[in-house]
This record gives structure tokens, C-alpha cells and sequence, in this order.
């Protein structure tokens, strides 16, 4: 019998619940929803669940407090952990999170031990550092979401600037996710076109920045929580390359072992996604800027895990 896919996504806050109903509506597997709170993950569940005839999903949503629950995913997301208030930075969050990160994380694992991690929760590479130390899983199992959701904005700004289509957008954000993350320019093209031949430096420059700060410019907006619309999507492209084996290249977090000169260290690098979760990490020529900015975000998400050592 063939089985049906199982995605266990943790925290049903407005990530993991928006990331539930687009995953949902996507068919391609049935989800999980975990929180700690209990009634309500099954209310969002159920609410998903009503929806589905509307919509002509038939994946099967069950909202829990158990991880009883869980057992056998394919795939576990880990949302939860507390977001960024105005004036906060994603490092702010680091000693709460890491605990809430690791308690959730032992648990999932125990009860899927085969699975692929996607860690969502801030500050995004040092937790994903956190679930691959505490699940003990390899590291092509375990993968931080950031540079999908980065260079997202990247191409929404070109966009918005240029008047393009958001189709012919292809951008490249490597490094921490937070204020060091890289944006590359030089890998970036419109319809074929680098950017750098549409825009002058000026307004790329001011784009760059725009996008180094889009998640703060989210907080700022809502006021009461960050990001979640543009995040969930991030989350569901990887999850569709990975269960549909599509080995699609994104710019994810990731155990770098000696690529790019960073050693153990988890930091956004072009990746290969397909069913055994990273297929591989992709090597492109840097120049020395950017290999330097790039060894500067690796060495400040460094400085954070060896305080989450502290807590672990
Ligand atoms: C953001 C948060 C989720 O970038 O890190 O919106």
C-alpha cells in the first residue's frame, strides 16, 4: 500500500497554521499541527478541515497537544518559540527560543526518527543549529527556512521598482538570516538581465537594505507579531522540493562542513532539495567582498551558538 505523506508542523501560531493551510490546499501531504496550547491547534485544524470542501482538498489535518501524534512524519517544521516585538532583534530571542527549541525538537525526533527538519524559529541558524544537536539527525536532515523567504523580498522589491513580473525575477540571498545576510546582486536577473544593467546603484543599494531589513519592517507594521504570509510560502516551496523529490536549488541554511571556507557552522548557502533533504550544498565562485561578508555572517552566528551551548 502506498502511504500518504505526513507533515508534522510544530507551533500553530500565524506561521505554522498559515503554513498548514497552504500545505493543505497544495494536496500534497496531511498535516500535523502541534502546539502546546491544545484545544486550539485542533480548532485550526478542524477549521482547515472545513474549509477543504470548498476548496477540493482531501488532505487530512489533525490538530494536537500529543506528540503521540506525530509519529512517522516525513517532515517536521518547527515554528514555535516567541516572535520579535518592535525594537527587538532576532538575537534578542536567542536564549528563550533555544530552550523552546530543544524541548520540541527532542520530542519530534523520538517520534520520527527518519524525518527531515525545517526550522523556522529565531534566530533562524543558530535553532537550526539547535535541532541538529539535540535531534542528532545528519545533516542533510536538518535545514534552517531563511534564504527562500529573503530573497523573496528581494524579488518583490525588484518588482515593485522595476514593474516587472515577479515571474522574472531570480535573486540569490546568502548568510545568517538577520542584519549580516548576503544579497547578491551579481546572481541576480531579470528575465536573463542582470539587474545591475536596469537599476543603478543607488536604488539597488537602497533595495539591498530593504531587504536586509524586511523582516524588522514587517514587526514594525503589525505591531503584535512578525512575518507570516511570505514566510509560510517560503516554508511550502521547500517542503514541495523535498517531497516531490524536485531537487530544486534554494538558498537554505545549512551545515556547512568546509564549503566556503565556514566549518561547522549553519549559514544560508545555495542547496539542493530532494527526498533525502539536502542532495547538496552548491558551490558558486564568490569575490572576495562577498566570500568576506559571507565569513562575517558565518562568525556572527558562531558568537550565538556558543551561548546556546550555555542553555543546552
Ligand atoms: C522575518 C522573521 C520571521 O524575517 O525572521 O520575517
Amino acid at each position: 500500500m502506498l502511504k500518504r505523506n505526513k507533515v508534522t508542523i510544530i507551533g500553530a501560531g500565524h506561521v505554522g497554521a498559515t503554513a498548514a493551510q497552504r500545505l493543505s490546499e497544495k494536496e500534497i501531504s496531511d498535516v500535523v499541527l502541534i502546539d502546546i496550547a491544545s484545544d486550539m491547534p485542533k480548532g485550526k485544524a478542524l477549521d482547515l478541515s472545513e474549509a477543504a470542501p470548498i476548496y477540493g482538498y482531501d488532505s487530512h489535518l489533525t490538530g494536537s497537544a500529543s506528540y503521540e501524534d506525530t509519529a512517522n512524519s516525513d517532515i517536521i517544521v518547527i515554528t514555535s518559540g516567541i516572535p520579535r516585538k518592535p525594537g527587538m532583534s532576532r538575537d534578542d530571542l536567542l536564549r528563550v527560543n533555544a530552550k523552546i527549541v530543544k524541548e520540541v525538537t527532542a520530542k519530534a525526533a523520538e517520534k520520527s526518527p527518519e524525518a527531515i527538519l525545517i526550522v523556522v524559529s529565531n534566530p533562524l541558524d543558530a535553532m537550526t543549529y539547535v535541532a541538529h544537536k539535540v535531534s542528532g539527525f545528519n545533516k542533510e536532515r536538518v535545514i534552517g527556512m531563511a534564504g527562500v523567504l529573503d530573497a523573496a523580498r528581494f524579488s518583490a522589491f525588484l518588482s515593485m521598482e522595476l514593474n516587472v513580473s515577479v515571474e522574472n525575477i531570480q535573486t540569490l540571498v546568502l548568510g545568517g538570516h538577520g542584519d549580516s545576510m548576503v544579497p547578491l546582486p551579481r546572481y541576480t536577473t531579470i528575465s536573463g538581465i542582470p539587474v545591475t544593467e536596469l537599476l543603478p546603484k543607488d536604488r539597488l543599494d537602497a533595495i539591498l537594505k530593504r531587504t536586509r531589513d524586511g523582516g524588522a519592517e514587517i514587526v514594525k507594521l503589525l505591531k503584535t507579531g512578525s512575518a507570516y504570509y511570505a514566510p509560510s510560502a517560503a516554508i511550502i516551496e521547500m517542503i514541495e522540493s523535498i517531497l516531490k523529490d524536485k531537487k530544486k536549488i534554494l538558498p537554505c541554511s545549512a551545515l556547512c562542513t568546509g564549503e566556503y571556507n565556514v566549518k561547522d557552522l549553519f549559514v544560508g548557502v545555495p542547496v539542493k532539495l530532494g527526498n533525502r533533504g539536502i542532495d547538496q550544498i552548491i558551490q558558486i565562485q564568490l569575490t572576495t567582498e562577498e566570500e568576506a561578508r559571507l565569513k562575517s555572517s558565518a562568525m556572527t552566528v558562531q558568537s550565538l551558538c556558543k551561548i546556546v551551548d550555555e542553555v543546552l
